[in-house]
C-alpha cells in the first residue's frame, strides 16, 4: 500500500493553507534551479501535506518566468504522490460565472516560452498526455466541493495562454469556438511535468472573470480578478481541508496509471 503525501500548488491569491499542524517553511534545492518559494510542510488530519505558492509569496514571479521544472521536482523529491493544483482562471462559458469552480479534465497548451520537459538531454521520453488529469483525484475534488455545496462543474477544457497580457477579443472568441471552458496562464507545462514525474495531478480552476468576450460584462482587469479571487481562495482552503482526509487514505497504485507514466515512455536505448 502507498501512504499518499498530498502536494498543493496554490495559484494567485492562495499563498498559504489553513489548519496545517507542525507547519514549517523549508527551502528545497533541485537540479533545475529554485522553486518559486520555500515549501510549507505540515499535516492535515494526520496526513502529510506539502504546499507551494506557485508564484511565490507576494506574487513576484510571472507565469512565463516560473521555474515549472523546479516546482514539480521539489514536490517529487519531498515525497509527494498526489498534486492538487488550485488556479485562478477566466471563464469562456456563460454557465461558468465568477466564483464557480471547474475540475477540468483536459488542457490545450498554447504556452510557448517555457521549459516543458525533464528529458531530451541524453534520455528521450514521450509520455502519454491523452488524459492529462488523474480521474481519481478529479473525482475526489469534485466530491469534496459538492459536499461543501460549492458551485462546481466536473470536466472542461483549460486553455493555457502564454500571457502576461490578457487575450484579445478575437483570441477569446477563438478559444470559445474550440469549446474551451476556462483560460489561464499556468497549468502547462505544470501538468506535463507532473506526468513525467509520475505524479497524480488534478486542477481546480477557480473562475474570477469572463475574460473579454461577454457582452454584459466588463473586460477582465487585475482589479476584478483580485476582488473575486480572495473569496475563491477562502473556498479553496475549505476544499483542501475536505479533500485531503479522503485522498490521504493508504491506497494501491493509481488506477489511472499516472504513477507509472514512464513505464513505456523512454525511447533512448539503455546504455551497454
Ligand atoms: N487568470 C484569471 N483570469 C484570466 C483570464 N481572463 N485570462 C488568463 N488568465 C486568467
Amino acid at each position: 500500500m502507498i501512504q499518499p503525501v498530498i502536494g498543493i500548488i496554490g495559484g494567485s491569491g492562495l499563498y498559504d493553507i489553513d489548519g496545517l499542524e507542525d507547519k514549517t517553511w523549508r527551502r528545497v534545492e533541485t537540479p533545475w534551479g529554485d522553486p518559486s518559494d520555500e515549501l510549507m510542510f505540515g499535516r492535515l488530519a494526520g496526513i502529510q501535506c506539502v504546499f507551494l505558492p506557485r508564484h511565490g509569496r507576494g506574487h513576484p514571479t510571472s507565469p512565463t518566468h516560473l521555474n515549472y521544472r523546479a516546482n514539480i521536482d521539489a514536490l517529487k523529491r519531498c515525497g509527494v504522490t498526489d498534486v492538487l493544483s488550485l488556479s485562478a482562471v477566466g471563464s469562456l462559458k456563460a454557465e461558468l460565472p465568477p466564483g464557480h469552480f471547474v475540475v477540468v479534465d483536459q488542457f490545450i497548451d498554447r504556452s510557448f516560452a517555457r521549459e516543458k520537459t525533464f528529458f531530451g538531454d541524453g534520455i528521450v521520453a514521450h509520455v502519454s498526455m491523452a488524459h492529462p488529469v488523474c480521474n481519481r483525484l478529479g473525482d475526489a475534488l469534485h466530491g469534496a466541493a459538492s459536499g461543501l455545496s460549492l458551485p462546481v462543474t466536473r470536466g472542461g477544457t483549460y486553455l493555457v495562454m502564454e500571457g502576461p497580457q490578457f487575450s484579445t477579443k478575437a483570441e477569446s472568441e477563438l478559444y470559445r469556438s474550440w469549446g474551451c471552458s476556462v483560460i489561464g496562464m499556468t497549468n502547462m507545462p505544470e501538468a506535463k511535468l507532473a506526468r513525467e514525474a509520475e505524479l497524480c495531478y488534478a486542477t481546480v480552476a477557480m473562475v474570477t472573470d469572463f475574460d473579454c468576450w461577454h457582452p454584459d460584462h466588463d473586460h477582465v482587469t487585475v482589479e476584478a480578478v483580485v476582488q473575486v479571487l480572495l473569496g475563491n481562495a477562502d473556498k479553496a482552503r475549505g476544499l483542501v481541508q475536505a479533500a485531503v482526509p479522503e485522498l490521504g487514505k493508504p491506497r494501491a497504485l493509481c488506477p489511472c496509471g499516472c504513477d507509472r507514466a514512464l513505464d513505456n515512455a523512454v525511447i533512448t536505448a539503455p546504455s551497454m
